[in-house]
């Protein structure tokens, strides 16, 4: 009989719940967005975070178990992220996680979020039939996190085979995380949130204008593989500032984004080539440094396979740099799905899968870590 677990995910901007059977069939998966929420704030805000899950958890769950075309009570065990993420935010996935397991009388597993994105790589290469070797290295890379992991197979145990993952921390971001940079080098722009779809176009269609301005490699003493992506920002703002003709142009993208003209379509003929090529430039200085690092921590470990996940592992420049850079290294590189590399719950249910068949389970005790660290 295939084992399927409820996946619920809150632990930040989108209340999302999924059903898998045996960790790699994804038979539903829901996501319910707050972007346009958290739009004119620029940013995503804990309190209305919060609030938001509460209105969403109920239909998102009853709509993940519609689609696999289930009932509460056919559910195997029930998978809900325990953190990082915003505290009030979590609580809201596991408080009705727990409720739930409690009422049905079925196992309660606690995830964590950041082993979810590891496992959307895995559903995804479940799906296209192509084995992750291990160990690996994994760069999970999103609006909250930054961070190079090693991750091994348990003791003669891969993911398939019952046992639970390990995971070695190899870097992280000193500062802010790259999805962060995207955000908010977009705000200053007038490119509206979230800045990583838009930057990511915009870069594309850059014709090859000279840049005003080239950004070197980042430099972080100590750990050649943590990350730092503040600067990178603080350059983008100084250089907008030194050059006031700039600032008309933002304005009118401004007033844009007020009038809810947010798409690419609407914003591109509202860019300078100059404005354009500030994107690439910006962009070209992200994807190499998440590119070098990871690849200078695969090297080091002499692993076959690369991963790559969370929201920006969406980016196409990162996506095809990686896939260039790997082969010609001769690494495998494994990409989410662009709807698995951004929060959801399916990546959660995967993970779970896991621990369920390793027997590991929370209880009615299961609090939110916002900091949980995964090692
Ligand atoms: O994983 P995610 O959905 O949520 C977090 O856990 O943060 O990631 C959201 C982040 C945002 O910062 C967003 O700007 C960025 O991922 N992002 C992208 C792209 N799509 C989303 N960054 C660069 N290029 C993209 N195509
Ligand atoms: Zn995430």
């Amino acid at each position: 009989m295939r084992k399927r677990i409820l996946g619920i995910e809150s632990s930040c901007d989108e209340t999302a719940a999924a059903v898998v059977a045996d960790g790699r069939e994804i038979l539903s998966s829901v996501v319910a967005s707050q972007i346009d929420i958290h739009r004119k704030f620029g940013g995503v805000v804990p309190e209305l975070a919060s609030r938001e899950h509460l209105r969403q958890i109920v239909p998102v769950v009853r709509d993940a178990l519609a689609q696999a075309g289930m009932k509460l009570s056919d559910v195997d065990a029930i998978g809900v992220t325990q953190g990082p993420g915003l505290v009030g935010a979590l609580l809201v996935g596991i408080t009705y996680g727990k409720t739930l397991a409690g009422a049905l009388g079925k196992p309660l597993v606690a995830v964590n979020h950041l082993a979810g994105h590891v496992h959307a790589v895995f559903l995804e290469a479940f799906k296209a039939g192509r084995e992750v070797k291990l160990p690996a290295v994994c760069l999970i890379v999103s609006g909250g996190h930054t961070v190079l992991y090693e991750v091994k197979a348990g003791d003669s145990n891969g993911p398939d085979q019952g046992g639970l993952l390990r995971y070695r921390k190899m870097g992280q971001t000193r500062d802010d995380a790259a999805g962060e940079a995207y955000d908010k080098v977009a705000k200053l722009l007038g490119l509206g949130y979230p800045g990583g779809p838009i930057l990511d176009r915009l870069a594309a269609v850059s014709n090859g204008a000279a840049a005003a301005v080239k950004f070197g490699p980042t430099k972080t003493r100590g750990n050649p593989l943590d990350f730092s992506f503040s600067g990178l920002k603080t350059a983008v703002l100084y250089h907008v500032r030194e050059h006031p003709e700039y600032s008309a142009e933002i304005r009118t993208r401004e007033e844009a984004l007020e009038r809810g003209e947010r798409k690419f379509e609407q914003l591109l003929p509202l860019c300078t080539p100059e404005t354009l090529a500030l994107v690439r430039e910006f962009q070209n200085a992200v994807v190499r440094d998440l590119v070098d690092r990871t690849m200078l921590a695969a090297e080091d470990l002499g692993v076959e396979s690369l991963l790559v996940s969370g929201g920006v592992a969406a980016n196409s420049q990162l996506r095809t740099t990686f896939e260039q850079r790997g082969k010609s290294k001769g690494f495998e590189v494994f990409f989410p799905s662009r709807a698995l590399s951004t929060d959801n719950a399916a990546m959660i249910a995967a993970a779970a899968y896991e621990r369920f068949r390793a027997g590991v389970f929370g209880d009615a005790l299961l609090n939110a870590d916002p900091s949980l660290a995964l090692a």
